[in-house]
């Protein structure tokens, strides 16, 4: 049973603090995660506990680690770590709001995840095993290679580029399709005359002149690397249109043009033929414009994948609106937008029990752990977005999967393909 749970504050890829959850049960076995933060965050996320004020710039977490050490430590004191649903359900009704503002989702979160690693080492089985049984497969994944948005100072609007394996025997082979197009796009960049650092989810962050721009170059780079875009390796993006919705004048400010939602998804189509790799879109209209979202699914979901993220938040209860409302027709996934594992588990199966597919997904501000990559094998995730292959933080999680793959074996050579969306047990 838990004996104890301990947290510390320590910091993310930004440099931003963050909590650590150490979970310690009666015989000495540990569990330990790390807790991520976004920056294009949507509303109805589950609340990040900030403790304001001059230290740390306002972001420090003293107060999440507090609520941890204290009132959770008590609440979780002998219970069991296999009980899952009633460890996160305790710490739900103890924070007592619709958004885990009281405790924080930061310090819920961490223990929830730092609960299931130590259920994971008390049986002594990896955790993708321990939560995800067997008939595992390896998700297909997606590089976010050039960053724009609110995850880079440059010009361009769309918030992430992204670069997927379609033809692969393994996850390796995709892996390393995606290594070579990623170091073949930095020459592509530095040829044109821009600069080769990186955003913040390990993309270049090039000083572009338009999006356009942007996805020219993706499909130069995945030529130049030798693969036949579409075809073995195929482009997404995430245009975060929320951060460039003007609520006033409901028009999208994009790129030094004011555009209406009926110009903005014509400028997609023009974009889907221009550029006929582009398999996915995600969040291609505001999180306060559902109708306009919904009409745009309608005209064009056949054609591609149209993911929600910051409209949902991974919260079931705004699935069931989205599914209502026939908007996207694939749901994004993130555990630190609802902060449960158990929810984050239920939002996932009610979006297959519907037809959707489902992304799950970092957060620009990441850290080493690596609970992500596993738990996106054992939840059966046909799809996964974790940033480039560059800086630790992302790269982490994809050698997790190199090594999840290698333990599998025969097993491992399962491969899900996007859209995929299987249900599970
Ligand atoms: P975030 O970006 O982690 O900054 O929210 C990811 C996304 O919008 O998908
Ligand atoms: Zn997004």
């Amino acid at each position: 049973v838990i004996d104890a749970v301990k947290a510390r504050e320590v910091f993310d890829s930004r440099g931003n603090p963050t909590v650590e959850v150490d979970v310690v049960l009666t015989d000495g076995i540990r569990g330990r995660a790390e807790v991520p933060s976004g920056a294009s965050t949507g509303a109805n996320e589950a609340v990040e506990l900030r403790d304001g004020g001059d230290r740390l710039q306002g972001k420090g977490v003293a107060k999440a680690v507090n609520n941890v050490n204290t009132e959770i430590n008590d609440a979780l004191h002998d219970e069991s770590p296999f009980n899952q649903a009633k460890v996160d359900q305790i710490m739900i009704d103890l924070d007592g709001t619709p958004n885990k503002s009281r405790l924080g989702a930061n310090a819920i979160l961490g223990v929830s995840m730092a609960v299931c690693r130590a259920a994971a080492v008390e049986t002594y089985q990896p955790l993708y095993r321990y939560l995800g049984g067997t008939d595992l497969e390896l998700p297909q994944t997606f590089h976010n290679v050039i960053n724009g948005g609110e995850h880079a100072d440059n010009g361009i609007d769309i918030q992430e580029f992204l670069i997927t394996a379609v033809e692969r025997t393994s996850f390796r082979d995709g892996f390393e399709k995606i290594t070579n197009t990623y170091h073949t796009l930095k020459t592509v960049v530095e040829k044109a005359g821009y600069t080769t650092g990186l955003g913040d989810e390990g993309g270049f962050a090039p000083d572009l002149n338009n999006s356009e721009e942007a996805l020219q170059m993706l499909h130069d780079a995945i030529i130049a690397a030798g693969y036949v875009p579409g075809k073995e390796i195929a482009i997404a993006f995430d245009a975060a249109a929320s951060y460039f919705y003007n609520t006033e004048t409901k028009q999208y400010d994009f790129e030094g043009k004011h555009l209406s939602p009926v110009e903005l998804g014509e400028y997609y189509v023009g974009l889907l033929d221009k550029f006929p790799e582009i398999v996915s879109v995600e969040d291609p209209y505001s999180e306060d414009d559902w109708e306009n979202f919904a009409t745009f699914t309608k005209e064009y979901g056949n054609r591609v994948q149209i993911i929600t993220d910051d409209n949902v938040c991974t919260n079931p209860k705004l699935f069931a609106k989205a599914i209502r409302m026939g908007m996207a027709n694939a749901f994004l996934i993130k555990l630190n937008q609802i902060g449960t594992v158990t929810e984050t588990i239920t939002a996932i199966r009610l979006a297959r029990k519907n037809g959707y597919a489902t992304m799950m997904s970092h957060r620009s501000g990441e850290t080493g752990d690596t609970f992500l990559a596993d738990f996106t094998v054992a939840t059966k995730t046909a799809q996964l977005k974790s940033g480039a292959p560059a800086r630790s933080e992302r790269v982490e999680k994809y050698n997790q999967l190199l090594r999840i793959e290698e333990e599998l074996g025969e097993e491992g050579t399962r491969l899900a393909h996007f859209p995929d969306s299987v249900d599970y047990d």
